[in-house]
């Protein structure tokens, strides 16, 4: 897959060099936003979101806003796309009304870049059904290095690393993200679920690990990283019970014992609290899981900036 810089719709094929670019305009726009209130002006961006959301949707707003830009909102529930308008014709009215780029979230894969095929503006994805979930595996890894002080532009920044990422895999852009950033990033990435709740096809993942107990794995890793259940998206019964996935693969609050010190854990939210994980480990100081929310901002920021100024700012 050849990645089309002009946008960002995919982690899978992208450098370590572009990966590093995006991290290191993160930390420099967190270190001084004062710098970067004029890159967007005079801009507009679309918030397409055909999804529901908190985060990304408030955080790319957020971003839009302190870049200086003008954001176009769509508000799907009274669109015309409940009359049987396609979503092409759709992008196609709205370009009328003039936009710079397009964030843009949607429950089906590949809609993003469906989008970018008929756009001549930058188009970002924030979320697409079962394939990806790019600004959110940035943001993860920023959060990462942040805490652990890693430089991103050293070579192998998660060198010697063990991030275990653990649920529902099988529904999951944001793993699927996080697993081509972190592992082209240096990290060992170790998968944890029951087998239902791994994708059937794990050749597609080469440099991962599985492992099927999550007390087996939690001793050795460095940050765990707790998925949703994405009930919304289940067709038939992938566990057993509620009770018996908390039992085996909740971040349980006697888990927190097991973790090894120093040890961090996250969730790109939102948290089914007390399946997936307790409030004991997500509201505790190894909990990084608001400062991903917050770093949301700086890394959507960076990639606003470099596509709406054409890598001029990296
Ligand atoms: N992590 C994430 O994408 O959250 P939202 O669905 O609230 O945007």
């Amino acid at each position: 897959m050849i990645p089309d810089s002009r946008h960002l719709l995919h982690i899978r094929g992208l450098s370590v060099e572009t990966l590093q670019t995006y991290l290191s305009l993160s930390q420099k726009i967190k270190q001084d936003p004062s710098k970067y209130t004029q890159v967007l002006k005079g801009k507009s961006v679309l918030q397409f979101f055909i999804e529901n959301s908190t985060r990304t949707r408030m955080s790319f707003d957020t971003a839009i806003r302190k870049l200086g830009g003008g954001i176009i909102s769509f508000s799907p529930g009274i669109s015309s796309l409940n009359k049987g308008e396609t979503i092409i014709d759709t992008i196609q009215t709205i370009k009328q009304y003039g936009m710079d780029m397009v964030a843009i979230r949607h429950s089906s894969s590949g809609a993003p870049a469906l989008v970018a095929s008929v756009l001549d503006v930058p188009v970002v994805n924030a979320g697409d059904g079962q394939h990806e979930h790019p600004t959110q595996a940035l943001l993860d890894c920023f959060t990462l290095l942040e805490h652990w002080k890693i430089n991103p532009t050293q070579a192998n920044p998660f060198k010697d690393k063990t991030i275990v990422i653990v649920g529902d895999i099988f529904h999951s852009r944001v793993a699927r993200s996080n697993i081509h950033a972190m592992t082209t990033l240096g990290a060992r990435v170790v998968l944890c679920a029951p087998q239902t709740f791994l994708p059937s096809d794990l050749s597609l993942f080469p440099k991962v690990d599985v492992e099927y107990k999550l007390d087996r794995i939690l001793p050795h890793a460095d940050a765990v990283m707790c998925l949703r259940i994405q009930f919304e998206r289940q067709n038939d019964r992938q566990i057993p019970s509620k009770q018996e996935y908390r039992h085996f693969w909740g971040m349980t609050a006697e888990r927190k014992h097991a973790l090894k010190s120093g040890a961090v854990v996250m969730h790109p939210g939102p948290v089914n609290r007390g399946l997936e994980i307790d409030p004991e480990i997500a509201d505790s100081s190894q909990s990084l899981i608001l400062k991903q929310v917050e770093n949301g901002v700086w890394t959507r920021m960076a990639v606003l900036a470099t596509l709406g100024s054409e890598g001029a700012l990296s």
